[in-house]
């Protein structure tokens, strides 16, 4: 397994250009298989998550084709071949689940395995499984698969309302909802930015939406859709995490692509550390307003709210504040993971449940550590970012999952890092 080596080298400054986002480019890619005809996502994110999704289409009939690099990927789902998707493929990443809805609103019947994914918590997909439901879906959980049909051959329009806001599930319903009998309003639907780029392209394929963005989403199914070309949203995780490279190390980086609104709360709590973040014609630069960051509290939330996907990388930058710093973590019951391998590099961390109280220190140092998810296998590079001495990030493959290039990004912005291939 690679491993990423980091050595705290000062200030970084450059330009940093974002990604398309993967999160929505795992449910852009699924919404293939409700159609015919081509669908065609630009500005896509070259990952191993993208690669798994190709796969597990692929094994679905569908064809996919990357073309300019990864940049764009020109799937067509002529007929679904095959509706079963395999525990091999669907065990690896969670957004796998996401392939169910589809089939089941194109042909009535399908059969998914249950997810795996990161080690975050239980991650349970009733949520999917209900509002599949009320929509008629009739489901047997046999062996570790769902096993789906719609009762008449067709899903009906529901009034489903989430008793909590699910990203996933939203996806799920959102899809399944375009090509079913009726109208579907789904209630504390979740507005992350990634669901109301799916609502787009969705509409550019023929669906009926209204309301994306809000939590309530009206759907009028429609008897097919058609083609489409859309380019994916910018990453707006990806843009947090490297707009945390000047706050953590000091310097100046210009983050290109970037955009406010898709990190208005993450903005805020940045703000409020002492950290400016201005929006420029090529997106978003930010640097330290005065010296050392300073302490504040971060609670995570569904969008507008904090993410809870930049909360080890926040927690990184609380690690070197002045002053103590509670995270509290909402979404996902276990994810302070990160907390034990920032303590190996000297930061002082006390988790208690869903808290963690942060007391800053003035230095970390480098250590060999541990990635244990995507997320917090970030939260090491930045934290090694701004050590004294050398760290060392093993098990980086949950890095591949959600970062493209980013050695290649960060060296250019002056920072010391390499991989070592195992
Ligand atoms: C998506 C993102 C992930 C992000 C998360 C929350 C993708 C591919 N992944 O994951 O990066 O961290 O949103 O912003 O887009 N839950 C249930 N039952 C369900 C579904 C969810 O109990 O059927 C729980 C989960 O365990 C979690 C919470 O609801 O505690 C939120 O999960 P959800 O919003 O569904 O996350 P994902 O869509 O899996």
């Amino acid at each position: 397994m690679d491993s990423i080596l980091v050595r705290g080298n000062g200030a970084l400054s450059g330009a940093i250009p974002i990604a398309g986002a993967k999160n929505a480019c795992l449910t852009l890619m699924p919404a293939t298989l409700l159609c015919d005809e081509p669908l065609t996502l630009t500005n896509a994110p070259r990952l191993s998550d993208i690669a798994t999704m190709t796969q597990l289409l692929q094994s679905l009939g569908a064809e996919v084709a990357s073309l300019q690099n990864g940049l764009v990927l020109a799937m067509s789902s002529h007929d679904i071949a095959n509706h079963i998707a395999d525990y091999d493929i669907v065990r690896k990443m969670r957004a796998s689940i996401l392939v169910l809805g589809p089939m089941l609103a194109r042909d009535g019947h399908a059969v998914v395995s249950l997810p795996g994914g990161c080690a975050i918590g239980a991650r349970p997909v009733d949520l999917h499984l209900r509002v599949l439901e009320a929509m008629g879906a009739v489901l047997d959980l046999r062996d570790g698969y769902v096993h789906a049909k719609a009762a008449g051959g067709r899903l009906k329009g529901a009034v489903f309302e989430f008793p909590f806001v699910s990203v996933g599930a939203t996806e799920n319903a959102l899809m399944a909802a375009t090509l079913a009998r009726g109208t579907t309003v789904l209630k504390n639907a979740a507005r992350e930015p990634e669901i109301v780029d799916l609502a787009r392209c969705l509409r550019k394929m023929g669906a009926e939406i209204e309301g994306e963005g809000t939590s309530t989403l009206t759907i009028q199914g429609v008897d097919r859709l058609h083609g489409a070309t859309h380019p994916v949203v910018t990453d707006r995780i990806e843009l947090g995490t490297y707009m945390l490279v000047p706050a953590i190390c000091g310097g100046e980086v210009e983050c290109i692509g970037g955009r406010l609104d898709l990190v208005g709360a993450f903005a805020e709590k940045l703000d409020a550390a002492g950290v400016s973040v201005t929006e420029t014609d090529r997106g978003l630069k930010v640097a330290r307003k005065n010296g050392r960051v300073t302490a504040v509290n971060v609670t995570t939330e569904p969008f507008p709210g904090f993410p809870t996907d930049l909360q080890a990388q926040m927690m990184a930058l609380l690690c070197t504040a002045s002053g103590v710093s509670v995270l509290e973590e909402k979404i996902f019951e276990n994810r302070f993971m990160h907390a034990p391998e920032l303590t190996r590099m000297g930061a002082r961390i006390e988790v208690h449940g869903g808290h963690a109280t942060v007391t800053g220190v003035e230095k970390l140092r480098g250590a060999r550590v541990m990635a244990t998810d995507l997320r917090a296998s970030v939260s090491l590079i930045l934290a090694g970012l701004a050590a004294e001495g050398e760290t060392v990030v093993s098990r980086v493959y949950h890095l591949d999952r959600g970062y493209e290039r980013v050695e290649e990004k960060l060296r250019a912005c002056g920072a010391q890092i390499e991989r070592i291939k195992a």
